[in-house]
């Protein structure tokens, strides 16, 4: 061959291959290309073994044009690579990834929202186990011994009266009953751990209640236990406080008025801030300012011995209150029927 026929020749090498590997889509392919143009039997390779039969002055200027190719070929063939691996490489990322999303779901799509009551439950567990309590549970169908007797409520009193109580149809006459307030886990803790404890309580509750605007027969409570060596009442009043302006706001405060219950000693009333009228005197809080929230006292002596505690060694407090009220209270309820009532107006705005 002539040395302008190898010159054109090469020319066209190039040409095609500039096409070539700008067309290529796969990896795998580029790799037979490379061989097709710059292998050991490519297309230069071909051009190549033509040099011996050339003479020196012309082996020179096709050497010298070959070379040029070679390198514009090597250079077609890296760029491809390089779009080439990062396209790849990008495409098996997106395969294996995975979608980790959650998926958040609009209530007006249908599906319903969490209770309020469960809400104000859960909210109160988060403030009292933020102060170091834990959460105890306990059944709805309760012993008479754990709802009365263990808790020192005499035979004679009246929460006792069936007229107050659901009393179940099983074991001996009145032995079993829906528990009218969640002190019984009080004894079921006290009886199964031992101190110190410091448990929260929270679950249904039942009284034999006509339905009005503050009563439901079927109700909520939380109640708090402390049993530790020299708890005493200030350790009670700071905890009903700091619990008071943890759920309700910092500007609400607490108050204890003396009360009686038969399972602390001395017992009182707490009473919050009101929160429909910031104390000023309203209606709800019958010109008062102050809202009864629920019980506490000091754990009686009595209770500590029914429970094989020693109350020369262990002292502790205890409150117990409505879950419900709390929830009228920071939402301005004001008929608690309407927890009950199943009305989707009322639910779906919580
Ligand atoms: N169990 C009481 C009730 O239902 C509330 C209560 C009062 C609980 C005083 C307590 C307490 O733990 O110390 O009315």
């Amino acid at each position: 061959m002539t040395v302008d026929e190898l010159l054109a020749q090469l020319d066209g090498i190039l040409k095609r291959a500039e096409g070539h590997f700008a067309e290529v889509t796969k990896v795998t392919d580029l790799r037979e290309l490379e061989l097709g143009y710059i292998g050991k039997k490519g297309f230069l390779a071909e051009v190549s073994s033509e040099l011996r039969n050339l003479d020196p002055e012309a082996r020179k200027v096709v050497g010298e044009a070959l070379n040029l190719v070679r390198s514009k070929v090597v250079g077609y063939s890296e760029g491809a690579r390089g779009v080439l691996v990062a396209k790849e490489t990008e495409e098996r990322i997106a395969s294996e990834a995975q979608d980790l999303s959650e998926f958040l779901v609009r209530k007006t799509d249908g599906i319903g929202s969490i209770h309020l009551i469960s809400q104000t439950r859960a909210e109160l567990e988060d403030v009292f186990v933020g102060m170091g309590f834990v959460v105890e549970d306990g059944p709805e169908a309760e012993s008479e011994w754990n709802n009365f007797e263990a808790l020192n409520i005499p035979q004679h009193h009246p929460a006792r009266a069936s007229q107050d109580s659901f009393f179940l149809e099983f074991g001996s006459a009145n032995s079993v009953l829906l528990r009218t307030h969640t002190s019984p886990t009080q004894i079921r803790v006290m009886s199964t751990q031992p101190p110190p404890i410091y448990a929260v309580m929270p679950g249904r509750v039942y009284r034999r209640d006509t339905a009005d605007a503050r009563h439901t027969p079927a109700f909520h409570q939380i109640e708090g236990l402390v049993i530790d060596k020299g708890i005493n009442f200030a350790h009670l009043a700071g905890t009903i406080d700091t619990f008071t302006k943890a759920y309700f706001g910092p500007n609400k405060t607490s108050r204890l008025r003396p009360a009686y219950f038969p399972f602390t000693e001395p017992s009182a009333e707490f009473e919050i801030t009101c929160t429909i009228c910031n104390g000023i005197g309203c209606r709800t809080c019958s010109n008062t300012g102050w809202i009864e929230l629920g019980g506490c006292g000091m754990v009686h002596p009595n209770v500590l011995v029914s429970v094989g505690l020693d109350p020369e060694e262990w002292s502790g407090f205890a409150f117990g209150f409505g879950i419900d009220r709390c929830a009228q209270m920071k939402h301005a309820i004001s008929d608690a029927r309407v927890y009950l009532d199943n009305d989707i107006r009322f639910l779906s705005q919580f």
